[in-house]
């Protein structure tokens, strides 16, 4: 496992994020919304740093797989969205931007709810690898086409504690 950003570096990267959404959404009702389960550690770091009134959300984003067990269509687990949404302005929180996928088919089914307006933050956003016309609005740190754990990010359900962002060697992906 290598280090590819210290704990220090992200408290300072999520301080620089906090700071541009904290000036963004000023006098504007927002509801963070965090997708499952990545975004977690993100999440609860950032919202103690933003001192502007909000409202917590979570989606849990499902693909759905057909016979042939290629990946379908995403769904959202409207179920653990509590938080009001409708008339109110969505910051959707993500761990990484990677092929930008998962937030492109999230924006028009959480569209759907009526938001004022739907921006994302992403900790991570990997160069090279986008395949959809969105950019994300907030990034905490642009990084290389390397898989990563820690902070939230997981291999096969394990690291997300690490409170460091780490690349695997081939003998931890075993
Ligand atoms: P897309 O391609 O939809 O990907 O932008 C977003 C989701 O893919 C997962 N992902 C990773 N997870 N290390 C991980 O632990 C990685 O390097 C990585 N790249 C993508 C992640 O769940 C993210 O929300």
């Amino acid at each position: 496992m290598k280090v590819l950003l210290t704990a220090e570096q992200i408290q300072e990267g999520v301080n620089s994020l906090a700071q541009r959404i904290e000036q963004y959404y000023q006098g504007k009702p927002v509801t963070l919304v965090g997708v499952l389960i990545g975004s977690i550690v993100l999440l609860a770091d950032l919202i103690r740093r933003l001192n502007i009134p909000l409202r917590v959300g979570l989606v849990q984003a499902r693909r759905y797989r057909g016979r042939n067990t290629q990946p379908g269509p995403l769904a959202i687990d409207l179920e653990v969205l509590t938080a009001e949404v409708r008339g109110r302005h969505v910051l959707l929180v993500d761990d990484i931007f990677d092929t930008g996928q998962t937030l492109w088919e999230l924006i028009p089914q959480l569209d759907e709810l009526a938001p004022l307006s739907i921006r994302t933050a992403v900790l991570l956003r990997k160069q090279g690898r986008k395949q959809v016309d969105l950019e994300p609005d907030f990034v905490g740190f642009e990084i290389p086409n390397v898989f990563v754990v820690g902070y939230g990010l997981d291999y096969d359900d394990m690291y997300r504690n690490l409170p460091y962002v780490a690349t695997l060697d081939n003998e931890d992906l075993k």
